[in-house]
């Protein structure tokens, strides 16, 4: 007979390389708080229906309280013999409490379980990550109000554009982020499901009360049906969605400034603190931890792939292939903690080198719209207005000038509207 928990049927042992391939230990050990919750509930739910007695669910929850102090006091053994966390837990609670802890799994499947556990992880990693959004969003208003009168070329297609305020630009991050936020919220909102009781998939005949394990648990809602509980990773999904798109938003900041602190730009320097040397080249100070936010976006991304890819074509209702949605999930909540976490002070500390990039303004036709928008104001046509601009542009570059450069009578030759104001209003290049 098979040793397992589930040996019963079997006549044979499991062959090794099996246990080795099917185990899910190395990465589920990550959900024990969860799982060690869920089963509290569980007994405690038993006990009140009458399934078992008060004294029964009493031994098996200090039994599984005793099992959280060896795990988290490092005294717990792992053995990919027992496959997974859940089984790991009931094994070492019958070792404690002897065939009392066979009455836990009463009602209860590994699938309605497992589902229960990754509930409970998503919805408390969410509150992790949005957590350090806040952060996040603090850091980049306070630099908003730091450089409220700071200009910066604005770029399109990276070629200068319009000068901006790089309060402004700030801003533009904090909205994105405040959307993140959003969206990881709304995704807690749809995590807050309770699967337990769903059991295989089809329920059971005795009588549970999952309305008291909800509670216990801190759940919202219940699924309303047992093969979706079990068959369910939208939340997973959704999850590892909005990951991704925040960390877009990550790179794309981290890209920016990867450029703004090249000698080509020259906008910003990182602190030492947060940035890394050449092994060789002894003058260089690089943007690593910028450059890893930018390329650990791709796992993130990935991560959402293989789990859209692993569920796409799955029959109802649960498979073993779900046991493929953990490691791209605990992967991504670790990468976008520390993205998020490593950013504040990188944003703190860096120099702005403002006078730079205030030339970078001067030394430039980022003007141009200003003087088409100043022809439009005096009634032409704005097709017009961006044609006489680029001839006055064209015309410049010949002569070696930049548009500020050109006195009254000379705009006069490209157009008689152009008057004395258009220096005064020229506000482009009156921001100090
Ligand atoms: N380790 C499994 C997983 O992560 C737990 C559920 C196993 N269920 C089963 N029927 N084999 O999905």
């Amino acid at each position: 007979m098979n040793k397992k928990l589930w040996g019963g049927r079997f006549e044979k042992d499991t062959d090794a390389l099996v246990e080795e391939f099917t185990a899910s230990i190395d990465f589920d050990k990550n959900l024990y708080k969860e799982d060690i919750m869920g089963s509290m509930a569980h007994a405690r739910m038993l006990a009140k229906t009458g399934i078992i007695s008060k004294e029964e669910a009493a031994q098996i929850i200090k039994g599984l309280l005793e099992i959280k102090a060896e795990i988290e006091n490092g005294m717990f053994e792992y053995t990919v013999e027992l496959e997974d966390i859940h089984m790991h837990i009931e094994k070492r609670l019958f070792e404690k409490i002897g065939t009392v802890a066979g009455k836990l799994h009463t009602a209860r499947s590994r699938n309605d379980q497992v589902a229960l556990d990754m509930h409970l992880y998503v919805k408390e990693k969410i509150d992790d990550v949005v957590k350090g959004i806040d952060i996040l969003m603090g850091t980049l208003w306070e630099l908003s109000l730091q450089h409220q009168n700071t200009v910066v070329p604005g770029y399109t297609h990276l070629q200068r554009a319009q000068p901006i305020f790089l309060s402004d630009y700030f801003k533009a991050y904090y909205h994105m982020l405040r959307r993140d936020k959003g969206r990881f919220l709304k995704a807690k909102e749809n995590a807050d499901l309770m699967p337990l009781g769903a059991c295989a998939l089809a329920g059971t005949t005795l009588p549970i009360d999952r309305v008291f394990v909800k509670e216990q648990l801190g759940f919202s809602k219940i699924y309303e049906n047992t093969i979706d509980a079990v068959s369910d990773r939208d939340f997973i999904m959704e999850f590892l969605s909005a990951s991704s798109i925040i960390m877009v938003h990550l790179s794309r900041l981290a890209e920016d400034l990867i450029l703004w602190s090249t000698s080509e730009f020259n906008f910003i320097e990182l602190d030492d603190a947060y940035s890394t040397g050449s092994s060789i080249m002894p003058q260089k100070k690089n943007p690593d931890v910028l450059e890893l936010i930018r390329g650990k976006t791709g796992r993130v991304f990935g991560n959402l792939i293989s789990v859209l890819t692993m569920m796409k074509g799955l029959p109802l209702s649960y498979n073993r292939d779900m046991q493929e949605d953990k490691e791209p999930l605990f992967d991504t909540v670790d990468t976008v903690l520390s993205c998020l976490s490593v950013l504040p002070g990188l944003l703190k500390t860096m120099k702005i080198k403002k006078e730079n990039m205030k030339k970078a303004v001067e030394d430039s036709f980022i003007d141009a719209t200003y003087y088409a928008e100043y022809l439009v104001k005096k009634g032409v046509p704005f097709r017009h207005a961006h044609e006489v601009v680029g001839k006055m542009v064209s015309y410049c570059i010949k002569k070696n000038k930049k548009l500020r450069d050109l006195n009254v009578l000379e705009l006069k030759n490209f157009s008689s509207l152009f008057e004395e104001d258009v220096k005064d209003e020229n506000k482009g290049f009156s921001i100090k």
